[in-house]
């Protein structure tokens, strides 16, 4: 049932508070300062042995992958791998009986993740499953987990399933670092409250929703789109650019901010709409040289900034203000409006967004 909405897409949008309160709800306690997600609990002592992690996945579950990355990395400092299951099942790869293979999926059906655990499993790797269809194919075949609390997402287009995996790979990041004792107690209570108060400020940033259809309005002719991000928005710029290609057929591709000058800098021109994940504190300055970059060849800047920015504002022709939150868990804010873009985009094309052409929901051919 869409309720009040006019398609599904924007009903799963606006349901992600929830979907990560949901997914959340009985795993973590940021006052009495801990977290717990059972499968995590019934292999603790072979996952603080693993000497790697694999993560593998497809598509927007990728995505969610790749920001694990930097989360394990960062919190619990374990050496991680992100591989397209399509590419990681053929080519022979190297796994070991003391590595743990994520493997991240909505429907949980998703053939090549599933053979890409299988391979892993023969070799004898711990699988951990993370999905958000109970009982699916890849739970099933997954030594342990965690749901994402989701609900149903009927959309093609995954939002809220992106978000609830981002947020049960932040506690995993979060876990297994407290076992290890690899960040203060102090930086982990921090996080937790963040973290609990997150679906708060996706309230906020929803908000956002008549100025990005104003500014959907503006660039709803454009043939092509830059996403931009450094760090933690780099996969949320990927994101960003695929939600806008499969609803809006517009073609669009993310890029690290700095990776742009190696090549796809000479794209721009003042037909070429940039949108720039620029919230990050700790590479404010890099990014507003970026930004100068692509003004300097008359790009379109749409920017998402925090709010109260005023650097970036002065150089983008629109800047989306979004609350400000650590930065591990900015994914979590920054996608929203690039959702809600790529939303409204599709909409004034007269697109099908819940059913766009040549796709499905579940890949369960290779
Ligand atoms: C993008 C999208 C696809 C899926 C991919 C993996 O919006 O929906 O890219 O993310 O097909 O699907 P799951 O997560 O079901 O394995």
């Amino acid at each position: 049932e869409k309720g009040n909405f006019e398609h599904f897409m924007l009903k799963e949008i606006y349901e992600q508070p929830k979907a990560i309160e949901d997914s959340l709800r009985g795993r973590m306690n940021a006052s009495q300062g801990w977290i717990k997600l059972g499968g995590l609990d019934e292999y603790i002592n072979r996952i603080d042995k693993a000497e790697r992690f694999i993560i593998t996945a497809c598509g927007t579950s990728w995505h969610s992958g790749m920001i694990g990355e930097y989360l394990l990395e960062d919190l619990a400092r374990i050496p991680v791998e992100v591989e397209y299951a399509s590419e990681f099942r053929y080519r022979n790869p190297i796994i070991r009986d003391n590595d743990v293979v994520i493997a991240i999926s909505q429907s949980g059906e998703t053939a090549d993740t599933l053979a890409a655990i299988e391979l892993a499993k023969e070799r004898q790797a711990l699988i951990y499953g993370i999905c958000n269809v109970i009982g699916s194919s890849i739970a099933r075949a997954s030594h342990a987990g965690s749901y994402t609390h989701a609900g149903p997402e009927i959309g093609v287009a995954s939002t809220k399933a992106f978000s609830t995996q981002v947020s049960i790979i932040t506690l995993i990041a979060l876990q297994i670092a407290q076992v290890k004792g690899t960040i203060p107690t102090s930086k982990m209570r921090e996080i937790l409250y963040e973290l609990e108060n997150i679906s708060k400020k996706i309230e906020e940033t929803l908000l956002l929703n008549d100025q990005i259809k104003e500014i959907a309005a503006i660039y709803k002719d454009a043939n092509n789109f830059l996403y931009l991000g450094r760090g933690y928005n780099f996969p949320v710029a990927l994101e960003g650019a695929l939600k806008l290609k499969e609803i809006s057929y517009i073609h669009a591709e993310g890029y690290p901010a700095a990776e742009m000058k190696h090549g796809p800098i000479a794209l721009i021109d003042e037909n070429m709409p940039v949108v720039f994940l620029a919230t990050n504190k700790s590479a404010y300055e890099k990014i507003v040289s970026n930004v100068q970059e692509v003004k300097a060849r008359k790009g379109k800047i749409i920017a998402v900034v925090l709010k109260g920015d005023t650097q970036i504002a002065e150089l983008a022709d629109h800047v989306i203000e979004v609350p400000e939150t650590e930065e591990i868990l900015s994914p979590l804010i920054t996608i929203v409006p690039l959702q809600l873009l790529a939303y409204h985009i599709a909409i004034m094309r007269g697109c099908n967004v819940d059913q766009p052409r040549n796709l499905a929901k579940s890949v369960t051919v290779e």
